[in-house]
């Protein structure tokens, strides 16, 4: 496996993407509400990245994909397409996950949206998938495995009774969306990639309330939960620095809590 390592005039160019697809969450938050459908979430994304950012959305057209962002709700995990007819209802846990190709770089991520008031439960899905990311970025510095990543990701999660999807994983970004190497959020036993300082990758953990199995719909692109329940998805670009490692798509709003790690 060829693991590209940036120079630094690439870490430059990334973090602009990083901010650009940063700043489209930034943007989207006040019109995640009751009643707007996906769809116009996407067109105002959409107008947003072309128009203001002088960027390209990459998932437009990305293996076929019909629009610009993915936009997931409940009980779908991933890859959700934005429709006109699916309008967000009180209660819903909403993921938007943008890519922006800028200046030949691109830069991935997602985060969840609930609108109104929804459940504990949820919440706490929420909750824990996000901290299940930031444990990760956490353990990010050269010399580590990301097997360690993984094993982290996954134990944390069982931890507080959710369960980690396997079929999706993080990946390589940079001049492609998705190259080398695979990021997985579970332990595979593979011992996998030493990081090394230079790489950019996703780490991008979904997490289901019930069973880790998914299904495909028939459009061929959203992906559900086998049992119907809740799945939550976070995800950044991160890069490797010498000494640890830097979140290319941190929001101006988003703190990381230092957290303490056990094995
Ligand atoms: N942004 C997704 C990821 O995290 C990929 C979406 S591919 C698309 O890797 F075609 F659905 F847009
Ligand atoms: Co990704
Ligand atoms: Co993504």
């Amino acid at each position: 496996m060829n693991i590209p390592i940036k120079t630094n005039e690439e870490i430059r160019k990334m973090r602009i993407a990083g901010s650009l697809a940063a700043e489209v969450l930034e943007m989207i938050q006040p019109y995640v509400i009751q009643d707007i459908s996906t769809g116009e979430l996407d067109s105002i994304c959409h107008d947003y990245i072309v128009n203001k950012q002088h960027a390209i959305a990459a998932c437009l057209g990305y293996c076929g994909f019909p629009k610009s962002v993915c936009i997931s709700v409940n009980d779908v995990v991933c890859h959700g397409i934005p429709s006109s007819d699916k309008i967000l209802q009180n209660g819903d846990i909403v993921n938007i996950d943008v890519t922006v190709l800028k200046d030949d770089y691109h830069a991935d991520t997602s985060t969840m949206f609930i609108v109104g008031d929804s459940t504990t439960k949820a919440h706490h899905l929420c909750n824990i998938t996000q901290t299940s990311l930031y444990h990760a970025i956490q353990l990010v510095r050269p010399g580590v495995r990301l097997q360690t990543l993984g094993h982290h990701i996954q134990k944390f999660v069982e931890k507080n009774g959710f369960s980690v999807v396997r079929e999706y994983c993080g990946h390589g970004i940079g001049k492609s969306f998705h190259e080398a190497p695979q990021v997985l959020h579970y332990n595979a036993n593979d011992r996998g990639v030493v990081l090394q300082p230079g790489m950019v990758f996703t780490i991008e953990p979904m997490v289901n309330v019930g069973s880790s199995r998914i299904r495909i719909m028939q459009d061929g692109w959203t992906v559900k939960t086998h049992d119907c329940s809740l799945s939550a998805q976070y995800e950044h670009t991160i890069l490797v620095t010498q000494h640890g490692s830097e979140i290319l798509t941190l929001r101006q709003n988003e703190s990381v809590p230092l957290l303490e790690i056990n094995d």
